[in-house]
């Protein structure tokens, strides 16, 4: 079963000099359970493929799936319904809500959901406790690692149980043990049947995943299911 389906994806930006073609017809299938990396040079797409997969964003033509929903050619407050419930996104720069505690951080969505603030925060509490920051809940962001907040990021993303992960260069602002240290967490969460969908632009981390696609000029490469990785990611 197809987890993220993309077919004949197209999406422009008007600019002021020339509209960019951010993304010339994208098809791409990740099947339940892959842990697939996303790989190509700056600006060939990446980021708007995996905003629209998140419903961030919205092509201008094509076919888009989501875990069995069509999400293209639905309004905003559609979306809005199923950023909280079927994708969890991670960014680069953590995006935390920095007044607030690690356990507030992760039970607001959970609220946001539809738990009660109880169930939320019991939620919350299981969840940093799998991603080993169950001594931290009362902790602000700006008191935790690099490392640590991105654990915290990613467990906002899984605290509603989303259907795929979608990470944008999640190791990209982290020294290099702790992008090994979230890549092994990466690892052990595709283990326990995650689907990931992870933008990187560093060989090791691509390594991980057990697929890699290219994208250049804002197309995939190598998009289909029956595409198997090379294992060339040099
Ligand atoms: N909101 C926007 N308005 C105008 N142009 C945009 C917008 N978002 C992206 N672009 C352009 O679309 C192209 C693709 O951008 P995108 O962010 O998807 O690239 P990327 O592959 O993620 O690059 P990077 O590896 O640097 O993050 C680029 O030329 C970018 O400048
Ligand atoms: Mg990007």
């Amino acid at each position: 079963m197809t987890a993220l389906s993309a077919t004949g994806v197209r999406r422009t930006f008007t600019a002021e000099l020339a509209p960019v073609r951010a993304l010339r017809g994208v098809d791409l299938d990740v099947e339940h359970g892959e842990f697939v990396a996303l790989m190509g040079p700056s600006g060939c797409g990446k980021s708007t493929l995996l905003n629209i997969f998140a419903g961030l964003d919205v092509a201008d033509e094509g076919h888009v799936v989501v875990d069995d929903l069509t999400i293209t050619g639905r309004d905003e407050g559609w979306l809005a319904e199923f950023r909280r419930t079927h994708v969890g996104i991670v960014f680069q720069f953590f995006n935390l809500l920095e007044g607030m505690s690690a356990l507030d951080n992760i039970a607001l969505p959970a609220m946001l959901g539809g738990m009660s603030r109880r169930a939320g925060e019991s939620r919350a509490r299981d969840v940093l406790d799998l991603l080993g920051l169950g001594d931290r809940t009362e902790q602000l962001p700006a008191s935790l690692s690099g490392g640590q907040r991105q654990r915290l990021a990613i467990a906002r993303a899984l605290v509603n149980q989303p259907t795929v992960l979608l990470a944008d260069e999640p190791t990209g602002a982290l020294d290099s043990e702790g992008g090994a240290e979230i890549l092994e967490l990466f690892r052990r969460l595709h283990q326990d049947g995650q689907t990931i969908l992870m933008v990187t632009h560093s060989a090791q981390v691509a390594d991980g995943a057990t697929r890699l696609v290219r994208m250049s000029d804002g197309r995939v490469l190598n998009g289909g299911p029956a595409d198997a990785d090379d294992g060339d990611t040099t």
